[in-house]
């Protein structure tokens, strides 16, 4: 009994071998009648049948069920997937780019089946485009612009917590189309839907929309900034009348700054301290970030604000340079000026050399003549001096033998 039973699991495990070498002929038969019907604009409800010709007492299977939301069924982008046991799934999903829906058997121990597909086109009218969502403490804008013609056009929303779907009142104040939806569930919700219905030529359309989860598409009021000095810092504060929504540590701040026409922009907390350079004006503004742990969003930049001037670092040296030597040369002028037009004050006029020294020379002969009562000027500056040196040399050498000359020469010294 036991040998029997070894030899069919390898029977079954050379067989399964076979399926994965040769795609498509030996393996497990797919499901059968695959149905769906929508139970609610949003939910999909699919069923089917169990494989004819399974060898359910060898191979236990599940069902393997991908929803691609596309025509496409390759299209791997928000694809949901799905592995159930019993006959039947609920799915919810929206219908705006169609749907492809594949359904195949599957076994641990006997592989596996091509799949069942079903493939659903999207809407042919497409009521609105260009659609955006906004949220802020437990409210939803959404905007839209008209698409396809269509009559009494109505908005609603559906979160997978509740059965119900709440229609939106259209907010009339936002022109292209719009409304506000109000909820306190909102900031909590992983899913939320969209669905877009009315008339068009007379046959009812619905359009409906997946949304991201709203802490995903956060949008934060226009913060203010702030510029204080303190000591050698410029403190940059931040003010933001909506930033009391997530925990503190969910929003980041990123500061863009110019000093001196260079740019910089961290990411830093409500408060950003940076070194001020006196010499450097700074321009800066500030744009708050919801941090991807809390979800996604940000807020319009700030007005700029400014601080300090630009003063040019070489500017004294410069002015030194340009300035010391131009002060310098116009005081010398001015003085040179000033003297030429005052140098009667300045210097009394003096008399002219030879007449001073003329009144110099008669004041002397005046003196002499008083004295020496004499009055030929040469005999007062000139007495002769050869004759004095002469009396001189004779009365200090008597004993010597005197060559006297009458060139008046000196003595050999001895
Ligand atoms: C929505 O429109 C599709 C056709 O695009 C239709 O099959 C479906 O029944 C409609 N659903 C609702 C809830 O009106
Ligand atoms: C898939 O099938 C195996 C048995 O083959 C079973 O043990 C398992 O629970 C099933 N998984 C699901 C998700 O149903
Ligand atoms: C689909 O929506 C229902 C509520 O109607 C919810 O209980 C269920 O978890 C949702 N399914 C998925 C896969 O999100
Ligand atoms: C739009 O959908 C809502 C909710 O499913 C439904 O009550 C309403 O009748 C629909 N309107 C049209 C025009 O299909």
């Amino acid at each position: 009994m036991y040998r029997f039973w070894n030899i069919s699991l390898m029977i079954c495990f050379s067989v399964s071998v076979m399926f994965v070498g040769s795609e498509d002929t030996s393996e497990l038969p797919p499901p059968k009648n695959l149905n769906f019907i929508w139970e609610t604009p949003f939910r999909i409800s699919l069923t089917w049948e169990k494989p004819e010709d399974l060898d359910s007492d060898n191979c236990k299977v599940n069902y393997t069920v991908h929803v691609h939301k596309s025509q496409d069924c390759s299209f791997k982008e928000g694809a949901k997937s799905f592995k159930v046991s019993h006959l039947g799934l609920k799915v919810n999903v929206s219908n705006e780019n169609g749907l492809c829906i594949s359904v195949s058997t599957n076994s641990e121990t006997c592989g596996h089946s091509r799949p069942t597909n079903i493939i659903l086109p999207p809407p042919q009218v497409r009521l609105v485009t260009d659609r955006s969502y906004e949220y802020s403490h437990s409210r939803m804008k959404c905007t839209w612009k008209p698409g396809d013609e269509v009559q009494d056009l109505s908005f609603y929303y559906w979160l997978p917590v509740s059965e119900s779907i709440i229609k939106c009142i259209p907010d009339e104040t936002i022109k292209t189309g719009g409304c506000v939806i109000h909820n306190e569930q909102l900031k909590d919700m992983m899913e939320i839907y969209y669905l877009f219905n009315g008339t068009h030529n007379g046959i009812p359309v619905n359009n409906t929309f997946e949304g991201e989860r709203p802490a995903q598409c956060v949008k934060l009021n226009k913060p203010q900034l702030s510029i204080h000095r303190v000591g050698q810092d410029l403190h940059f504060e931040t003010h933001g009348s909506d930033l009391d929504e997530f925990y503190n540590e969910c929003y980041d701040y990123q500061y863009t700054y110019s000093k001196c026409n260079q740019n910089f922009s961290p990411i830093d907390k409500k408060k950003y301290d940076v070194q001020y350079d006196p010499a450097c004006k700074y321009r800066a503004s500030v744009k708050v970030l919801l941090s991807t742990d809390c979800g996604s969003g940000e807020s319009d930049p700030s007005d700029e604000v400014e601080y300090g001037e630009d003063n040019d670092p070489n500017l004294p040296a410069l002015l030194a340079i340009i300035l010391i030597p131009l002060i310098v040369s116009c005081g010398l002028v001015v003085s040179l000026v000033l003297l030429r037009r005052h140098k009667d004050i300045i210097f009394p006029k003096i008399p002219t050399p030879t007449i001073f020294f003329k009144d110099m020379f008669n004041n002397n002969n005046n003196n002499v003549i008083n004295t020496e009562d004499q009055r030929s000027p040469a005999n007062v500056i000139m007495p002769m001096p050869t004759e004095d040196i002469a009396e001189c040399r004779l009365s200090l050498l008597p004993d010597t033998p005197v060559e006297l000359s009458t060139n008046n020469l000196l003595p050999e010294p001895k």
